[in-house]
């Protein structure tokens, strides 16, 4: 069956629909990816146009996606759930019903060389902010790759 990866932010435009763009872009068709956002704000919407910018520069379209709300189901349905930072973290963990949930969450930069930093969130600044996020998420998700 296939690996089931869920990426998870605040809003769902910025941040994790990068990630779900990049993941489903680097892995093979034994993988399906989603993404949600812990906050309800922008549900139904797609990315911030300035992801899908960044997206686009670098030959992925991100720009069908739309925003939802993670909820506590979602840990029945995936197999691992990469959040970008620590208040994600916070947020998922305590949807989570039993052990099993919280074993399936983890931060997206905890791995080698990231060593669990936080995934700015970039919303409020500017286009570059954008770029350092699109480079950071790319790293993380190419280191996780080779753990899959
Ligand atoms: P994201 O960025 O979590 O990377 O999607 C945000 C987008 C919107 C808001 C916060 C973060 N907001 O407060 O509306």
């Amino acid at each position: 069956m296939a690996h089931r990866i869920l990426v998870v932010c605040l809003g769902n435009i910025c941040r994790s629909p990068l990630a779900h763009g990049i993941f489903e872009s680097i892995l093979d068709d034994d993988f399906f990816v989603d993404s949600a956002g812990t906050g309800a704000y922008h549900i139904g919407n797609p990315p911030d146009s300035r992801s899908i910018a960044i997206a686009k520069k670098n030959g992925i379209d991100i720009s069908h996606q739309k925003a939802r709300q993670f909820k506590p189901s979602d840990f029945d349905h995936f197999d691992s759930i990469f959040v970008m930072d620590h208040q994600n973290l916070r947020d998922v963990i305590s949807l989570a019903r039993n052990n099993q949930d919280l074993q399936k969450v983890q931060l997206l930069c905890d791995v080698e060389g990231l060593d669990g930093i936080d995934v700015p969130d970039p919303y409020y600044g500017g286009e570059q902010g954008f770029e350092a996020v699109f480079r950071l998420i790319y790293k993380a998700c190419e280191t996780l790759k080779k753990t899959f």
